[in-house]
């Protein structure tokens, strides 16, 4: 087995190249490895341990830039959050509806989730007055989807763009229940209504068209809110004003960064890797499903239940892909999984098509276009869909210079997609990776030795 040769260049304004050699010939990916905490639970367990009476413990946080911002938005409303690290973290809870309001603008940085779900609990807070922003990014995404159910509740919120782009200023106040139905699948939706119906008095109901993921489901019962959720018309209903009690929180390994090893795994001959630990949660485990109906050799071993949450080591062996057709209700159960998925066709036998994924335009970057447009630079065939992609597979890939366009997962992606190109790729801005893996080119160094 040869090893990879893995650098990275750090550039005057601090921007990163990751610049990757692949050997002519042996590269295997061997070993176990395990991966950060969960994103979306990492998020939730901040926010809700800042919102409750008493202490939360938090065991396994993702130490990723994202859930730094939550904390720090958190501590500007007088939470106590310790040290972040991945051991034990402890939030001092200040109660609902006693948020301090903060003295400067709320930074939510590159997170869609932590913005989107704060404003939930600040257009529900009476008396206080807000104002949040984020970066680049995240100025640029439409909040119209979170502010127009909120105003329909009465909140008042202002911003650019008919108040639909950040920064936006928030005078909380008392709202009233309403019974949402959600033109789209998405859990930062769903999610900020709910937290918007904690402080409001009576039934507060979100309907989604299909199933999205349900991490504030679980959390918000275990901390004691009043739910109940009904499967055949996906829609789940908060009874407020509701208490929240500190609790223990466990955060599983993120499946959406094991899914890069599960990729790389399956497409780097003679691979036999375990990805230990990782969240199997049937909301996530899309990924799962259309690696398996792409024929790729993956198991789940040493299945458990840890702190309300399946969990699961994955175990992936190398095989030949075949492409599939992803669709449907399926999209939003691997929605953050797409880039790397479309690393997954390039090496399957025959057309993948992605459809209904027209989501992917507003996330942290345009993931249909910079997908396409970067896995053509290296020599893939994809075409654009308005809401997917069409991707044959078996050309081979030259390495080439890349461009993450800032966002993590496309720098991630295409990492994986240069162990299986000619010669070297250098991939732009790849620091963006530690928005959720900060340890990410550590752990390709260890599974590429
Ligand atoms: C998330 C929900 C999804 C996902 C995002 C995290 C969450 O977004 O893409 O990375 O934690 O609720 P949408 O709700 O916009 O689909």
């Amino acid at each position: 087995m040869s090893a990879s040769v893995i650098t990275v260049e750090t550039k005057e304004n601090a921007s990163q190249n990751l610049i990757i050699q692949r050997p002519p010939v042996g590269l295997s990916l061997q070993g176990r490895i395990r991966v950060p905490g969960d994103k979306s639970i990492s998020h939730r367990a901040l926010m809700l341990g800042a919102l409750s009476q008493g202490e939360t413990e938090i065991q396994g946080l993702l130490l990723g830039e994202d859930p730094r911002s939550t904390a720090s938005c958190f501590q500007a409303m007088g939470a106590e959050i310790s040290e972040l690290n991945t051991e034990l973290v402890r939030v001092k809870g200040i109660g609902l509806g006693n948020l301090r309001e903060p003295v400067d603008v709320l930074n939510a940085g590159n997170s869609g989730t932590t913005l989107r779900l704060m404003l939930g609990i600040l257009a529900s807070h009476p008396g206080g007055f807000f104002t949040v922003t984020g970066d680049d990014s995240l100025r640029s995404r439409p909040m119209s989807r979170v502010v127009k159910p909120l105003q329909q509740m009465g909140a008042q919120i202002w911003g650019r763009k008919n108040n639909s782009l950040a920064p936006l200023a928030i005078a909380g106040v008392a709202l009233k229940p309403i019974h949402y139905q959600s033109p789209i699948a998405s859990a930062q939706v769903k999610s900020c209504v709910l937290l918007a119906g904690l402080m409001t008095e009576g039934q507060t109901t979100v309907t989604e068209p299909a199933l999205s993921r349900d991490h504030s489901e679980r959390m918000l019962r275990a901390f004691g809110a009043k739910l109940s959720v009904d499967p055949d018309t996906n829609s789940v209903t908060v009874t407020g004003p509701a208490q929240l009690y500190g609790q223990k929180v466990v955060v599983p390994g993120d499946i959406s960064s094991a899914a890069f090893w599960l990729v790389a795994g399956a497409i780097v001959p003679d691979s036999n890797l375990v990805v230990e630990n990782v969240g199997v949660n049937p909301t996530r485990t899309g990924i799962l499903e259309a690696l398996a109906m792409m024929g790729a050799d993956i198991q789940l071993e040493n299945q458990r239940e840890v702190a309300g949450e399946p969990v699961a080591d994955l175990r992936v062996r190398s095989v030949r892909l075949q492409s599939c057709t992803i669709e449907g209700d399926l999209i939003p159960r691997l929605i953050d999984e797409i880039p790397i998925l479309a690393v997954a066709a390039v090496f399957a036998e025959g057309t993948t098509v992605i459809k209904d994924a027209e989501e992917l335009r507003v996330k942290e970057s345009d993931r249909i276009a910079v997908m396409a447009q970067q896995l053509s630079k290296m020599g893939a065939k994809v075409t654009e869909l308005p809401d997917g992609m069409e991707i044959t597979g078996g050309t081979s890939l030259v390495g080439t210079d890349v461009d993450s366009h800032t966002d993590h997962r496309i720098a991630m992606s295409l990492a994986i997609a240069s162990l299986v190109a000619s010669g070297t790729t250098t991939i732009q801005r790849a620091e963006a990776a530690a928005i959720s893996y900060p340890d990410f080119t550590a752990t390709l160094q260890q599974v590429c030795r």
